[in-house]
């Protein structure tokens, strides 16, 4: 089979009946993707990256074995774009229970209090280093992480001996991360200006991450430049434009809400990606499919009877790992007090597979279109395909809805809030005003 397919057996035929008008539709958005005449085509830097981090790679490896020799744990500062890919990635690749790697432990993408006072006693008496990672060097919650394990290595270690601990992923000239990297000569990597947050896990920001996890970027790479040449250059794209395609037309059809669903718990952190990257370039102008995320069977224990019987609005978009991680055996017991004799000898990915096939068909016949998008195998190469397949597909659905897939200008009211209610400096104004509200 291919490296990624996409099938459309479960989608509904009546939404199907004007696929060519939008496939078109698909093709001029890739076309406008590519001559870069489209909205935010100064946020381009990643449509190449598979190509062009090559000469970055060699780079990554000799920092990472480098903080390999002085920790045992990495920890990674950052919010948004700036930590979904590395933690996708890796929880993708990481065996569930025993890995050979530098533990890799995330902090700095929420501000729960409990969490830093709990990390913090954690390392302790540990081996650790850190990778901070913010494009605009100014993000509250990684900025109060750094802050507080920062601090922990300099009392441990003196501010030299930190600094060679440390770690930042960056502006190149921008932001408070920049000035500090800057004053105590941290080593640094470079976050360009053209690529954002959700397209950059193949970038130093995904990538440093993923190696010291004990992880073959090149690979991953190499997954995600062969869909390069696929999409851009051999033009095979029926897999892609069948997905494009086919979510538009769903939407177009007032299926408002997307469900990416896995049958494969590594993948959890692939659907909070995925969630970031669609929800972020589409929610826009008061438009754009509602992106949720799903793992099954888990899930049909809970969201089934709604997925099967509730308001009509949503659809599936399912990932099906072909080729098993590993398997196991039913085994035959003689006294069959469980009554589970029938699937003696047969293996847990085959039970797991036909529970997929049940699903699509229970779902399809309730109502529930499934797009099925079938993965050859969960490694480094085929999340590398995966993962480059759905940036193209979410530019290109961008544009096919209208928006600037490549903005988030949304995300700063919240921002805009707190900073007066803690009284930042320089939002005097905007604090005056907030309480003002507050009172009535
Ligand atoms: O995709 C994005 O641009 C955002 O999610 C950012 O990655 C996130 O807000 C963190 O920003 P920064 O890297 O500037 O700290």
């Amino acid at each position: 089979m291919k490296h990624l397919e996409v099938v459309l057996d479960y989608v509904d035929d009546k939404v199907l009946s004007s696929y060519d008008a939008m496939v078109k539709r698909v093709e001029n958005a890739h076309e406008t993707l590519l001559n870069k005449s489209g909205k935010g085509n100064d946020f381009l830097g990643w449509v190449d990256l598979p190509k062009t981090i090559d000469t970055d790679l060699d780079r990554i490896e000799q920092v990472g074995n480098e903080l390999k020799n002085t920790a045992d744990i990495l920890l990674v500062i950052g919010i948004g774009g700036s930590y979904l890919g590395a933690k996708a990635v890796t929880q993708g690749l990481d065996q569930y229970f025993d890995n050979s790697g530098m533990e890799i432990v995330f902090a700095g993408h929420h501000m729960s209090a409990a969490y830093l006072a709990e990390l913090k006693t954690y390392l302790q008496d540990k081996r650790f280093a850190i990778n901070v990672i913010s494009k605009s060097g100014t993000t509250t919650e990684p900025a109060i992480a750094f802050r507080m394990f920062r601090v922990l290595l300099e009392e441990r270690y003196g501010k030299a001996g930190a600094a060679k601990r440390i770690v930042a992923t960056t502006d190149a000239r921008k932001g408070a991360l920049r000035k500090l990297a800057d004053q105590e000569g941290y080593e640094c990597f470079v976050i360009a200006d053209d690529i954002g947050g959700r397209y950059s896990v193949f970038s130093p920001v995904g990538l440093l991450p993923v190696y010291c996890a004990g992880h073959d970027i090149r690979a991953l790479v190499k997954g995600a430049s062969d869909s390069y040449d696929a999409f851009h250059v051999k033009k095979e794209t029926e897999d892609l434009y069948r997905y494009v395609s086919t979510r538009n037309l769903l939407y177009e059809n007032g299926k408002h809400i997307e469900m990416l669903v896995n049958y494969e718990p590594k993948l959890h952190y692939v659907g909070e990606w995925w969630k970031q990257l669609f929800g972020e370039s589409e929610g826009k102008e008061h438009k754009g499919i509602f992106v949720a995320s799903g793992a099954f069977t888990t899930d049909l224990h809970s969201l089934g009877q709604y997925l099967q019987e509730g308001k009509r609005v949503m659809f599936e978009s399912v990932i099906d790992i072909v080729e098993p991680l590993d398997d196991t055996t039913i085994l035959i017991d003689r006294e069959n007090v469980d009554g589970l004799n029938y699937l003696a000898g047969k293996s847990v990915d085959t039970i797991n597979k036909k529970a997929m096939l049940a699903t699509l068909l229970a779902h399809y016949e309730g109502g529930t279109s499934s797009i099925l998008l079938r993965l050859k195998r969960l490694d480094a190469y085929h999340l590398g395909v995966l993962l480059y397949f759905y940036e193209v597909a979410c530019a290109l659905s961008g544009y096919v809805l209208g928006v600037n897939p490549f903005d988030q200008p949304g995300v700063e009211a919240y921002k805009k809030n707190m900073f007066a209610l803690l009284e930042k400096p320089g939002f005097e104004a905007e604090t005056k005003a907030i309480y003002k509200k507050l009172k009535k």
